[in-house]
Parts: C-alpha cells; sequence; structure tokens
C-alpha cells in the first residue's frame, strides 16, 4: 500500500483518537450497465478520493460533518433515515447496514472531505459509502471482509439513496489496486487484475459538467428493462437468469417484438462479449484494437441503451477521427458527467486546448479535463 496523506482540510478535525480512511473514485474502461445484467466490468481507482475521519462519543449520537457543503448535523440513532439528495444519506444508508447485520453501532464523530468531482460519473457515492463502511468496520472492530463491505455499501445506494446500482462502483473503491484495472465478473464476485500499460498513452476525463441529476431514474428503468428481456428469454430458455447467460440469437428470438427491450438487451449482451475480446486486446497489448471497442461501446450505449446526451456524444464525436485519440466514450451510468479517452500523451495539451474551445462555442459549458493515476482502493491512512 502506499502512504496517502491526510488532507489539510481534515486535519482540524483529528484527536488522538480518529482513524481516518481513504477511499476512491473510480474509472471503467469498459463493459457499461454490465454489472447488475451480472457480466463483466473493468474498473480501476483512481487519484480522486473521499477521506473521512471517525472517533467514538459518548451515547449513541451522531455528530456529522461536511467540508465540502461546510455543514454539521447531529441525530441520534434511532432516528436515522433515508434523506435523498442529502450528503448524509450516505452514510446513514451505512450505518443502517452495520445495524441490520446485528452490529452494535456506538455514537461517533464523522468529518468527511473528498477531492472526487459529485456528479461527474466518478462514483463520488460509492466513495462516500465505501470509506465509512471501512471507517465503522475499523472504529466497531466489525471484521467484515472487503467484499461483506462492498456489498453492504451497494446495499446502502439502494435502500437511502435510491438507486439500484450494480455492484462495479462499490467493489472497484475496495479493491482498487495502483496501475492495475480489475477485471471483475459480477455474478461470482471473483476478479483479476490486469497491469494497466499504456505505454506512450494517458487516460484523459473530459467533464461535460452536466450533472446526471435524471440519471437515477432512468437507471432504474434501465434495469428493469433488462429483467424483463430476461423474463421473456426466460419463458422458452428457462436456464437464463440473466442477460449473462443469454445470446444475440436468443434475444432476436424472444425479445424481437419488442422493439425498446430488444435494443436494450441486444447492447447489453454485445457490451459484454466486447469486453472479453477487449481484455484479450489488453493482454495482447493490441490499444489500438481496445480502443475501437470503446468508441463501439459508445455507440450502444447512445444508441440503443439511450443513456447518453448530446453533450456526451459531442465530446466523442470531436475525437473520434483524431488520430491521438486510440479510444473514447462516455462512462458510468450515463445522462452526463465524463467522457473517458485514450490519448497520445504529446498531443494532450493541444487537444484539450482546441475541445474546450470547440465545447464553449458549440454546447455554451466550460469544459474541464482531468489526467487520471490508477491508485490503490480503500485503506486506513491515519490513526
Ligand atoms: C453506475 C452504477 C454502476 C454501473 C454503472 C454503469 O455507476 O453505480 O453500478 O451500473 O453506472 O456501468
Amino acid at each position: 500500500m502506499r502512504d496517502y496523506k491526510i488532507p489539510d482540510q481534515l486535519k482540524q478535525f483529528i484527536t488522538a483518537d480518529t482513524i481516518v480512511v481513504r477511499s476512491p473514485g473510480r474509472i471503467n474502461l469498459i463493459g457499461e450497465h454490465t454489472d447488475y445484467n451480472e457480466g463483466f466490468v473493468l474498473p480501476a481507482a483512481i487519484d480522486k478520493a473521499v477521506y473521512v475521519a471517525v472517533e467514538k462519543n459518548p451515547g449513541t449520537r451522531l455528530n456529522l460533518q461536511s467540508v465540502d457543503f461546510n455543514e454539521s448535523i447531529e441525530v441520534e440513532i434511532r432516528d436515522i433515515k433515508p434523506v435523498p439528495g442529502h450528503w448524509s444519506t450516505y452514510i446513514f444508508g451505512v450505518v443502517d447496514q452495520f445495524i441490520r447485520k446485528g452490529q452494535f453501532v456506538t455514537g461517533f464523530k464523522l468529518s468527511i472531505y473528498g477531492d472526487v468531482p459529485l456528479g461527474a460519473g466518478l462514483s463520488s457515492s460509492a466513495a462516500v459509502e465505501c470509506a465509512v463502511a471501512f471507517a465503522l468496520n475499523e472504529l466497531l472492530q466489525s471484521g467484515f471482509s472487503r467484499k461483506e463491505l462492498a456489498l453492504m455499501a451497494q446495499a446502502a445506494e439502494h435502500q437511502y439513496a435510491g438507486v439500484k446500482c450494480g455492484i462495479m462502483d462499490q467493489f472497484a473503491s475496495l479493491f482498487g489496486k495502483k496501475d492495475h484495472v480489475i477485471r471483475l465478473d459480477c455474478r461470482s464476485l471473483e476478479y483479476e487484475y490486469f497491469p494497466l500499460e499504456l505505454g506512450e498513452y494517458v487516460i484523459v476525463l473530459f467533464d461535460t459538467m452536466v450533472k446526471h441529476s435524471l440519471g437515477s431514474s432512468e437507471y432504474n428503468i434501465r434495469r428493469s428493462q433488462c429483467e424483463e428481456g430476461v423474463m421473456l428469454i426466460g419463458q422458452n430458455y428457462p436456464s437464463v437468469h440473466s442477460l449473462r447467460d443469454a445470446t444475440m440469437e436468443m434475444v432476436n428470438e424472444c425479445i424481437g417484438e419488442f422493439e425498446t427491450a430488444h435494443r436494450r438487451c441486444k447492447y447489453v449482451v454485445e457490451e459484454i462479449d466486447r469486453l472479453q475480446k477487449g481484455c484479450e486486446d489488453l493482454q495482447a497489448g493490441d490499444l489500438i484494437a481496445f480502443g475501437k471497442k470503446m468508441f463501439a461501446t459508445h455507440d450502444g450505449l447512445s444508441k440503443e441503451y439511450e443513456v447518453s446526451c448530446k453533450e456526451l456524444d459531442y465530446l466523442v464525436d470531436n475525437v473520434r477521427n483524431n488520430p491521438a485519440v486510440i479510444g473514447a466514450r462516455m462512462m458510468g451510468g450515463g445522462f452526463g458527467g465524463c467522457t473517458i479517452n485514450i490519448i497520445s500523451k504529446d498531443m494532450v495539451e493541444e487537444l484539450v486546448a482546441k475541445l474546450s474551445e470547440d465545447y464553449k462555442k458549440d454546447m455554451g459549458k466550460e469544459l474541464k479535463h482531468y489526467l487520471v493515476n490508477i491508485e490503490d482502493g480503500t485503506s486506513v491512512i491515519g490513526r
């Protein structure tokens, strides 16, 4: 594990009894909207993270302090409930998980700060949930494994934020490894690390600055459309329990007449296959072939899965024929957030300057960009 520094913003909250935990945001190279279909994903933890400082309180009171929102709240543990849209809901959701698992939760003081941009598709909410879950596990000596913590963090998102997310974000935050991507089988939760060797290329994210506020309801709709597809296929093929088990022939045969469900399921089945082939490209060092698959993923997400937006499409279309960019696509849940791009190191500066200017002119927004380094997952960084 690398030595990660405690950010200055949290130093004022630290006493002799404080535990400080860092939990990162994530990128995903390929395999989008496949996790809740029991497919594969290829994420990595990044150098933007959420940090929490916790210590016990006497009694059953929670004192929560958000540095980013400059807000503090005090609540009795028995009074916690979902407050979707508020930063505290992710913390309450995790506390609720500990209680449901039969853990005795004492009062605590928790201060939180992060530099994962919010609503940018980098999983700031999963980073919060994982940071809190890891910190409580240490504070209460609960002994949960990383896998259990990932599942608890995901359940917190379902029940306290109302997003029926898959396991990718929480898993990537907790299991990240410096300079490696994780190939995660979302059915068995078996995983494998691959070194990401980019040579003369770097990963750059372009942030549309469109917040994915529509995202959570549309996200849940996509999930149920996939389930509908599985149900239809299951009538002819009872051994199919998820789109992971389905082939394109089954999709065509069983869902052919249901135009929307057909498009959604077609994208997912193709994407699960694309990821496997993309991993072979990476293992063979063929980044060019991998990059082409990223563009294909984008087209599927935009036209068939319909989770893109005009700003994301603009950013991808704009780099599509640029020889310095070998792959680009929208990343994460969609409806805003970032595109992920693999770009020739020497050309980044020039490209960012030109794209920012064009984006401003055509979309009327300031473009942000982040050069990404791949880092370790959740850990205690001070006690
Ligand atoms: C969000 C969800 C993930 C995953 C992605 C899409 O980030 O939290 O579980 O489904 O969208 O791949």
